[in-house]
């Protein structure tokens, strides 16, 4: 039997994750990938596809660290992830992080049933026995043992990544990643709003957008008033997404007067109160 050279061409597949794969051997990602429609049944990776694993994947290694400090210190650290969608997040953290570790949760959580039962059986057959989903709004979500470790918000719509922000301080989180999807909920509040800053939000365009902003900069305040240590950056580069804002926080003292002080000013200034602030203020 004549041996393989490396001129023979290689599986489509292993070739469309090659350089990409965080993992020493991508072949054996490729059916859990086939399974989440990341990849196509040939194994190839199209534009769409190659765009969210790179977020996807980008997140995984800002996270690589803060959960290998979290299995450090807790025997089985629980994630929640929030707004799971078709999980992928949960899957590819699984798959490069807890499955090798052998240890620690990924709750995966979803009001649309269907996603849920889909993800329940991809879990079950790709025998990840440590996933389980719930089929719930994150408002009304709660955990077995209430403890969750850290908690993931992958463009969860509109203010449900505030219900995020609720949930992880209800359960205790050390660490929060949220990249927040578009925000519909500021915008309204401030439409016709008269005020000093009222020129930052007269024009339509300009209000969604600093109503998303805004919004952004509030959950930032809510978090370290709560005592966590926020760092802000890009997701991936603007030609990847436009909501590619990543608000990664982490759990570092009991609170902070100061944050408090400028959330408080700063909803003075806007002359608006979110619903944020009074789900977890
Ligand atoms: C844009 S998708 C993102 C899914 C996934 N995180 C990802 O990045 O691929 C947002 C998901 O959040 C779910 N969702 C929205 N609001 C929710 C809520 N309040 N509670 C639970 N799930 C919610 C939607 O059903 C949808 O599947």
């Amino acid at each position: 039997m004549p041996k393989p050279t490396n001129s023979e061409p290689k599986p489509r597949s292993a070739d469309s994750l090659e350089g990409l794969w965080p993992a020493a051997r991508p072949q054996a990602s490729v059916p859990l990938l086939k399974a989440l429609h990341i990849l196509t049944r040939e194994g190839a990776l199209n534009a769409d596809s190659r765009r969210k694993l790179k977020q996807i994947l980008h997140l995984t290694q800002v996270l690589r660290p803060l959960l290998e400090a979290l299995l450090a210190e807790s025997g089985e650290p629980v994630i929640a992830d929030l707004g799971a969608g078709k999980s992928y997040l949960g899957f590819i953290l699984y798959d490069l992080i807890l499955g090798p570790a052998g240890r620690g949760r990924v709750i995966g959580v979803e009001t649309r049933a269907g996603l849920v039962e889909k993800s329940r059986a991809l879990a079950l057959e790709s025998g990840f026995e440590r996933m389980e989903f719930v089929a719930a709004p994150i408002a009304e979500a709660a955990l077995a043992g209430g403890r969750v470790d850290m908690v993931t918000a992958l463009h969860a719509c509109d203010t449900a990544t505030d219900d995020a922000i609720g949930f992880a301080l209800r359960h205790g989180a050390k660490t929060i990643a949220l990249v927040p999807c578009c925000q519909a909920e500021m915008a309204q509040l401030l439409k016709g709003r008269d005020g000093p800053l009222r020129e930052l939000w007269r024009h339509p365009i300009q209000r969604r957008e600093f109503g998303a902003h805004v919004t952004n900069v509030l959950r930032c305040l809510v978090l370290e008033a709560h005592g966590y240590k926020v760092r802000v950056t890009e997701l991936t580069g603007l030609e990847h997404s436009m909501k590619n804002e990543l608000i990664l926080a982490e759990r570092h003292q009991r609170g902070n007067a100061q944050a408090r002080a400028g959330l408080d000013q700063l909803v003075d200034q806007l002359g608006v109160r979110p619903r944020l602030l009074d789900l977890v203020m």
